[in-house]
């Protein structure tokens, strides 16, 4: 099977994925106007989103990155979770984004909100690309959204089936 012989229907244009990061990130800079924001990224999906967010923000912000397993399946997550990599540097008493590039069942999400919330920041939200409400397990507020998608499973703009197609300019659902 060729690349591109997984890659099925557009899910998101990139010209509406690049329309909406704008929208989203003057949501962000009006809410955030005199705070002390720290965004997290989440390796690796969401370092495309992340860029492109950052790149359009108005108030000062700095960045910070995690890295988490998730174990389970390729496709399942199990909602037990592993810090691969750590924050570099302390968020206690600082207001917390966290950028993510997909919520689906919410599970490495509420996980990763709780570990933090323990380290007395003083505000954490969530800002995420794409969710699947359709799949949500976990009661979870996603303050930002970028897009709501059916049950797919999304490849590109940082999403990986086996590490590849990140580097895909749209979001499309791999073919089964
Ligand atoms: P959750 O714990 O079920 O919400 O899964 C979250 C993580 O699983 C995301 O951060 C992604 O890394 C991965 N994931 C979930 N759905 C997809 C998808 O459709 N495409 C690619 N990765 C996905
Ligand atoms: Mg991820």
């Amino acid at each position: 099977m060729t690349d591109d012989d997984a890659i099925g229907e557009v899910l998101v244009p990139a010209e509406d994925l690049a329309r909406r990061v704008r929208e989203l990130a003057a949501e962000v800079s009006r809410d955030y106007a005199g705070k002390d924001l720290v965004l997290i990224g989440v390796l690796k999906g969401a370092v495309f989103f992340l860029s492109d967010l950052m790149r359009y923000l108005e108030v000062p912000v700095e960045v910070d990155f995690m890295a988490v397993a998730s174990y389970g399946s390729a496709t399942k997550s199990s909602g037990v979770v592993r810090i691969l990599k750590d924050l570099d540097a302390s968020i206690e008493g600082r207001d917390v984004l966290i950028v993510e590039d997909i919520v689906d069942s919410g599970l490495t999400l509420s996980y990763l909100m709780r570990n933090l919330a323990g380290r007395n920041p003083r505000s954490l939200e969530v800002c995420a690309l794409l969710i699947k409400p359709e799949r949500r397990k976990v009661d979870l507020k996603t303050k930002y959204v970028g897009f709501e998608i059916p049950n797919r499973f999304a490849i590109g703009y940082g999403l990986d089936h086996g590490e590849r197609y990140r580097n895909l300019p749209y979001v499309a659902a791999l073919k089964d």
